[in-house]
C-alpha cells in the first residue's frame, strides 16, 4: 500500500450546517480548511512575494500547469529544482491541470478522445495536450496537489453533451491517474462535472470516487451561471464525496460564494477576483466593495476597512492609496491586493472560528449584513 502524498484530517463538523473544520497535512506543511488558496498563475502571486503571502496566511497557492508548460516550460523549472524552489515558496502549491486554461484561453479548439488541439494564446503556435500530458507537466513541477486533466463545458451546454463530456472526463481521469508517477509525493485529485444535473454529477461522482483520488474538486461552476444555481448544484454535489477526502471547488472566491460554499461542505477555494480586482483600485471590506480611486476617497484619511489589521490598513489611508493609482504608481496595486488577500484568508479564519463554536450561520447572517448582501 502506497501512503497518499497528502492527508486530510476532518477535526469537526458544524452542528448545524454541512461546514466541516479539518486541516490538510501536504508534504509543504500543513494548512487549516476551509481554505482560500491565492492563485499565482505564473509561478508569482501578482504583485506579492512569497513572504508577504505567508504574513498574511496563506498556506497554500495555486499555479497553472497550462501557463507554465507555455512559459517557461516545465523542464526548465524542473531544473531550478522544482516550482517551489523556482519561485522561492515553501509552503503548499496546488496545479491546475490546464483543462479549464485550454477552453477559456487558447483559439481553436478541438476535442477528441485522445486529448485536445488549440493554438497558443501567446503566439498561435498548435500545441495538444492530453490526460498523459498535463500529468507529466504536473509531475515536473512538483506540486504538493495536482488536478486531473478535465473538460469544463459551459454550464447551459446540452444534457447529451455534458453526459459525454463527463463520461470522457472519467476516462481522461483514470488515464491521468495510471501517468502520474510519484503518488507518494503530490496528490492527484478527481474533478467532478456534469453541469447543472443531477444525474450528470452522480455519474461524475461515482467513476472518480471508484477510482480513489486522495481528494475531489468540483469544476465546472462559476463560469457564468448565477449564484442560486451554483448553491443548488453544491447542495447535491457534496454528499456524493467521501467524508475522508478534501474538497475544492475550483474558481471561486466572491465573500458571500466562500461562505454559502463552506455551509455545504466545501474546504477549498481558488480565485483570481481579489488580486485581479485590486489591480484595478477595487477592495474587498466587511462593509462591501469599495472603488478607492473613487473621488470622494480623495481627503479621507482613514483606513480601507476599519475592521482590518492587514499591513495596508494598518499604515496607509484611502487618500493615499488613491493617489498612488491616480498616479499610476505601482504600489497602489500591491497595497490593495494584500489588503484583499487578507481581507478573504481573514474571513475564512472567522469561518473557522464559526464552525469550532458551531455558529456559521449566525456568522453568515451579519456578515452579509454588513457586505451588503441578501441573506435569503
Ligand atoms: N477552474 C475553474 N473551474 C474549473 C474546472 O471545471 N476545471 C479545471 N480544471 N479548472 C477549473
Ligand atoms: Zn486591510
Amino acid at each position: 500500500m502506497t501512503e497518499p502524498a497528502i492527508k486530510y484530517r476532518l477535526i469537526k463538523k458544524e452542528k448545524h450546517t454541512g461546514a466541516r473544520l479539518g486541516e490538510i497535512i501536504t508534504p509543504h506543511g500543513t494548512f487549516p480548511t476551509p481554505m482560500f488558496m491565492p492563485v499565482g498563475t505564473q509561478a508569482t502571486v501578482k504583485a506579492m512575494s512569497p513572504e508577504e503571502l505567508k504574513a498574511m496566511g496563506a498556506g497554500i497557492i495555486l499555479s497553472n500547469t497550462y501557463h507554465l508548460w507555455l512559459r517557461p516550460g516545465e523542464d526548465l523549472v524542473k531544473e531550478a529544482g522544482g516550482l517551489h524552489k523556482f519561485m522561492n515558496w515553501d509552503q503548499g502549491i496546488l496545479t491546475d491541470s490546464g483543462g479549464f486554461q485550454v477552453f477559456s484561453l487558447a483559439d481553436m479548439r478541438n476535442i477528441t478522445e485522445e486529448g485536445v488541439h488549440f493554438k497558443s494564446h501567446l503566439n498561435g503556435a498548435p500545441l495538444f495536450l492530453s490526460p498523459e500530458k498535463a500529468i507529466q507537466i504536473e509531475n515536473a513541477l512538483g506540486s504538493d496537489i495536482m488536478m486531473s486533466f478535465d473538460e469544463c463545458p459551459p454550464f447551459y451546454e446540452s444534457y447529451d453533451y455534458i453526459k459525454k463530456s463527463v463520461e470522457r472526463t472519467s476516462r481522461w481521469a483514470e488515464r491521468g491517474l495510471k501517468a502520474h508517477q510519484d503518488p507518494e509525493k503530490q496528490a492527484l485529485f478527481g474533478i467532478v462535472q456534469g453541469g447543472g444535473h443531477e444525474d450528470l454529477r452522480k455519474l461524475s461522482a461515482r467513476d472518480l470516487v471508484s477510482l480513489d483520488f486522495p481528494g475531489y474538486s468540483i469544476g465546472g461552476l462559476s463560469v457564468g451561471e448565477s449564484k442560486a444555481e451554483m448553491n443548488r448544484v453544491l447542495d447535491f454535489t457534496t454528499p456524493l464525496l467521501p467524508e475522508d477526502k478534501p474538497r475544492y471547488l475550483m474558481g471561486v472566491g466572491s465573500p458571500d460564494a466562500l461562505i454559502d460554499g463552506v455551509l455545504r461542505g466545501v474546504d477549498m477555494f481558488d480565485c483570481v477576483l481579489p488580486t485581479r480586482i485590486a489591480r484595478n483600485g477595487t477592495c474587498m471590506t466587511s462593509h462591501g466593495r469599495l472603488v478607492v480611486k473613487n473621488a470622494k476617497y480623495a481627503r479621507d484619511f482613514s483606513p480601507i476597512d476599519d475592521n482590518c489589521d492587514c499591513y495596508t490598513c494598518r499604515n496607509y489611508t484611502r487618500a493615499y492609496v488613491r493617489h498612488l493609482f491616480k498616479a499610476d504608481e505601482t504600489f497602489g496595486l500591491r497595497l490593495t491586493s494584500y489588503h484583499n488577500l487578507y481581507f478573504l484568508l481573514n474571513l475564512m479564519k472567522q469561518v473557522r472560528q464559526a464552525i469550532m463554536d458551531d455558529n456559521l450561520l449566525e456568522f453568515k447572517e451579519h456578515f452579509f449584513e454588513e457586505y451588503g448582501l441578501n441573506v435569503k
